[in-house]
């Protein structure tokens, strides 16, 4: 069985299945892939996936997708998701600049950033870039909300300067240092590949959680 759903060409973005079967899921992803009305999670530049399995794991009565553009690390979280017998995982690899192709507006209930890459450069490559937040306000539900993690300061200040310049936005919670003090949300306390690399070298952890 596959979990992994691709969109090969950027031209023509159709996604494709098992055994490389075009299919379209925009606004039945809850109903024909997962089987299930409950909540959908995406994890955004989700490498393996650790957010996604963990996520999962704990909620097993709700729906949750991991999104990145590499493939190898999909597959790499695919495989993981399967040998633990996760239902409720699946995986899309695309670019996030057409994610918003794959899904009907307020299709999804909350989204997971999780240190995102790039840091530098080009503001308007960064998963925070008003670009990126109006993609992401036309996937969600009213009310639903974003969780962006990094260990990144640019980035952290950069992403609070971008979500409080957008109009409608709400920061609902922020922390500089998550681990410094008993964390507020239990699943705060994932950690990621890059996460665990960052910790290692001292690095402090930072969070958003937002409303758009
Ligand atoms: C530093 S890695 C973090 C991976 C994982 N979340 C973790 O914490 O271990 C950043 C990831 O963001 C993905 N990424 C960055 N920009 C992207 C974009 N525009 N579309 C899809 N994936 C993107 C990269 O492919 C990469 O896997």
């Amino acid at each position: 069985m596959s979990i992994v759903y691709e969109n090969y060409d950027y031209e023509n973005p159709i996604l494709t299945g098992e055994n490389g079967v075009e299919v379209d899921y925009k606004g039945k992803w809850k109903s024909e892939v997962f089987n299930n009305p409950g909540n959908l999670c995406l994890e955004l530049a989700c490498g393996r996936g650790e957010y996604t399995l963990a996520l999962a794991k704990d909620n097993p009565n709700e729906n949750f997708m991991g999104i990145d553009v590499k493939g190898a690390r999909i597959w790499r979280g695919a495989k993981n998701a399967l040998e633990q017998n996760l239902k409720n995982v699946r995986f899309l690899r695309t670019r996030i600049e057409q994610v918003d192709l794959f899904f009907d507006k307020g299709e999804v209930d909350e989204i997971w950033i999780t240190f995102p890459d790039p840091f530098h450069g080009k503001d308007n490559r960064k998963l925070t870039h008003h670009k990126f937040l109006d993609r992401y306000k036309y996937l969600l539900k009213d009310g639903g909300w974003i969780n962006f993690k990094t260990d990144d300061d640019n980035l952290f200040d950069y992403s609070l300067k971008s979500i409080n310049s957008y109009q409608g936005a709400n920061i609902l919670y922020k922390n500089d240092d998550i681990y410094a003090d008993e964390l507020p949300f239990k699943e705060l306390d994932y950690k990621t590949h890059y996460e665990k690399n960052h910790l290692a070298e001292g690095k402090k952890i930072k969070f958003i959680r937002f409303t758009l």
